[in-house]
């Protein structure tokens, strides 16, 4: 069980380690190696994506990834961009499905800025595509014309790609509440039309899973409004980031929520939902629970070890109980602990 691990930038290391210290107690032969990623990697070498990380990532069986970005690398070039390293991890590993639970932890439930009886039991999956649509679209750019700039970019799916990741949410809804949502846009963009014509090929294979679709307008309002309606949501790239930030925010507490991105042989990388947080990096403060529980997912879907994956997410739901809290999900009479000290709470529950 060969893992990369990317610290990555910000509060990056910090949870990385939490994390790091938890697999090497489940007393698994994993072997670690690290490497850099996004705003570290642009410093040491000038590339948010260097050549011996992309060496190592191919090589790994998973990819363990904290956060990357920071406000001193907003005004680098583009392609020097942390971002452009997180974006160039995914496409050259064809990590072409991403899955985003978004879980409302019942200890958690006042975390939400919704009611409680909105939110309470909340269990969405959301699949996002992650390799194409408008984000990798060509062409693209900035051009002159008529005096003035234009800018553009591209829309677009071909049919396998979307047929791909709707079997993935189909699967997935086969292990959950059966129910897939298709988010598109076909009162508008025929590229979404045609995602909608192959979702509904693609459902005929799965006649024990009830698809719906939704124009995305009205999903981020149903969201909001009655979250509880969906089970597995399945979107494009760009519908899908902007949804997902939407579903983890039900919660309240993005720094508890994990992720996976998935290639067709279940190799994947691994991160937590949250991003690099600047603001307190460095100061041992941040939670390291969402880091945690993408290890779990890791164990789930790549080494298929639900045991172990059990074991780890199981021991976050007891610490929640004993009343631990970072910062982020403090209330008065709960106990305050900062990263290294959650991470020691999850050792001992293990
Ligand atoms: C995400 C992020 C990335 C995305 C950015 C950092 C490129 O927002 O993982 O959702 O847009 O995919
Ligand atoms: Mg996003």
């Amino acid at each position: 069980m060969k893992i990369c691990v990317l610290p990555g930038d910000g509060i990056g290391p910090e949870i990385m380690a939490e994390a790091v210290r938890v697999l090497n107690a489940l007393d698994l032969s994993f072997e670690l190696e690290e490497a850099l990623l996004g705003g570290c990697a642009v410093d040491a070498t000038g590339s948010p994506y260097p050549e011996a990380t992309q060496q190592l990532a191919r090589a790994a069986d998973a990819v363990l990834l904290g956060a990357v970005g920071g406000p001193q690398y907003d005004t680098l070039p583009r392609e020097q961009r942390p971002e452009r390293g997180l974006l160039g991890i995914r496409k050259d590993l064809g990590l072409f499905a991403n899955l985003r639970p978004a879980i409302l932890y019942p200890e958690l439930a006042n975390a939400s800025t919704l009611k409680p009886e909105v939110v309470a039991g909340l269990d969405i999956l959301i699949v996002r595509e992650l390799t194409g649509d408008i984000y990798f679209g060509q062409p693209r750019g900035i051009r002159e014309e008529n005096g003035e700039r234009i800018g553009f970019n591209t829309m677009i799916y071909s049919e396998s790609e979307i047929r791909r990741i709707l079997r993935v949410a189909f699967e997935a809804a086969r292990k959950r509440s059966r129910k897939v949502c298709s988010v598109d846009k076909m009162n508008v963009l025929e590229c979404t039309q045609l995602w909608r014509d192959v979702a509904i090929e693609v459902s005929k294979d799965y006649p024990d899973v009830d698809l719906s679709h939704m124009l995305v307008d009205n999903a981020a309002m149903q969201l909001v409004k009655n979250p509880k309606q969906f089970d597995v949501m399945v979107t494009g790239n760009m519908f899908g980031d902007i949804l997902s930030d939407e579903a983890s925010m039900l919660t309240g507490s993005i720094g508890m929520l994990p992720s996976a991105s998935l290639d067709a042989n279940n190799k994947g990388l691994y991160e937590p939902s949250h991003g690099s947080a600047p603001d307190i990096a460095g100061k041992g403060m941040a939670n390291p629970l969402a880091t945690i529980l993408s290890a779990a997912m890791m164990l789930r879907y790549t080494f298929a070890n639900e045991a172990a994956a059990i074991r780890i997410e199981t021991a976050v739901k007891k610490v929640l109980a004993q009343g631990c809290r970072t910062g982020d999900i403090f209330e008065s009479g709960m106990k305050k602990v900062g990263t290294s000290e959650m991470g020691d709470a999850v050792l001992a529950a293990l």
